[in-house]
C-alpha cells in the first residue's frame, strides 16, 4: 500500500531496492498478484509510460484499466480527482496518475484509499523515469558516485530534469543542469568533464517561454565536449535532429535511449508490487 509521489521523497535505499528488484525482474523473478487491479488515470498523451505501466500490471499477473480523456466524463468537466475517486470507489488497488496539474498526484493521494504513482506530473516530476535512468546510468558505471551527469536543453520546462536531478544526487552523483536560464548556458562548459549525457525533449505542447535550443543539441560533435565515450540518454519521445541528432541515438556504442526504455518496463514492475505489498 506505498504510493510514489515525488522523487524529492525517495531515500538512498528505497531507490536502490526498487532498483535491485527491477533488476531481478529483469533477470527473470517471476510475482503473482491476479487479484490486483491497477487503474490508470492518463490526463495527458503518453507512449512508453502508459504501455509500460499497464506490460507492468500483465507481468505481474494483475489487470490494468486504462481511463483518459477520450471518451469520458472528463471531457464533460470531471476533475481528474473526482475521476480517481470514482476509480477508488470500483476498489482499484492502486491508481496511476499522469497529469499536467502541478500537487495533483498529492491530491488525488489525500482524496482516495488506494495507493498512488505519479506517471508525469506537469513540469516538476516524473519519478519512474528518474529511477529507469538511474538504473541505466547504474548498470553502465556500477556506481555513481561522484559522476557526473549533464542534463541538456528545454531543462526549465522538463519533469524529467528535475526528477533526475534529485535521484541521481541522491545516488551521489553530481547534477549539472545546462541550457536557457541554468548556470551553464554554454554547452561547452556545461559538458565539460561530463561522464554522461542526458539530453530532453523541448516541451513544445508546456507553458512557459521557448528559447533557441539549437545551441545545445547533442551530436557526434558536440558530444566530444564531454569526456570520452560519455554515453547518451533521452527519455524519449525524441525530436530527431531537434536535441539529438539521429546518427547519435542510433549509435549503440554511445547511446542509452533504448535500454531506458527497455528498464522502464521493470521498474514499473518493482514499483506496482511496492504499491500492491
Ligand atoms: C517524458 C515525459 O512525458 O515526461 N516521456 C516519458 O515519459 N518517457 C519525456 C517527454 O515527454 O519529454
Amino acid at each position: 500500500m506505498t504510493s510514489l509521489l515525488s522523487s524529492e521523497r525517495l531515500d538512498r535505499t528505497t531507490i536502490l531496492s526498487l532498483i535491485d528488484r527491477a533488476r531481478a525482474f529483469k533477470n527473470g523473478a517471476k510475482a503473482s498478484f491476479p487479484d490486483k487491479i491497477v487503474g490508470l488515470l492518463f490526463m495527458e498523451n503518453s507512449s512508453r509510460t502508459r504501455v509500460s505501466f499497464e506490460m507492468a500490471a500483465i507481468r505481474l499477473g494483475a489487470n490494468p484499466v486504462f481511463l483518459g480523456p477520450e471518451g469520458s466524463s472528463i471531457q464533460k468537466g470531471e476533475t481528474e480527482a473526482d475521476s480517481a475517486r470514482m476509480l477508488d470507489c470500483l476498489r482499484v488497488d492502486a491508481i496511476v496518475v499522469r497529469t499536467g496539474t502541478e500537487g495533483g498526484p498529492a491530491e488525488i493521494a489525500s482524496k482516495v484509499k488506494a495507493p498512488v504513482i505519479n506517471a508525469g506530473e506537469g513540469k516538476s516530476d516524473h519519478p519512474t523515469q528518474g529511477l529507469l535512468d538511474a538504473m541505466t546510468l547504474l548498470d553502465h558505471f556500477g556506481s555513481l558516485d561522484g559522476k557526473t551527469v549533464a542534463i541538456c536543453g528545454d531543462v526549465e520546462r522538463s519533469r524529467v530534469a528535475s526528477s533526475n536531478q534529485h535521484i541521481l544526487k541522491t545516488l551521489g552523483a553530481i547534477v549539472r543542469l545546462v541550457g536557457p536560464g541554468t548556470e551553464y548556458k554554454d554547452l561547452k562548459t556545461g559538458l565539460k568533464d561530463a561522464d554522461a549525457v542526458m539530453c530532453l525533449r523541448v516541451q513544445k505542447e508546456r507553458e512557459g517561454a521557448s528559447y533557441d535550443y539549437a545551441p545545445y543539441k547533442i551530436d557526434h560533435d558536440s558530444i566530444k565536449f564531454a569526456n570520452a565515450n560519455a554515453p547518451v540518454l533521452h527519455p524519449l519521445p525524441m525530436n530527431r535532429g531537434v536535441e539529438i541528432s539521429s546518427e547519435l541515438a542510433d549509435d549503440e556504442t554511445r547511446s542509452l535511449l533504448w535500454k531506458q526504455m527497455e528498464n522502464g518496463l521493470f521498474i514499473r514492475m518493482a514499483v506496482l508490487e511496492r504499491a500492491f505489498s
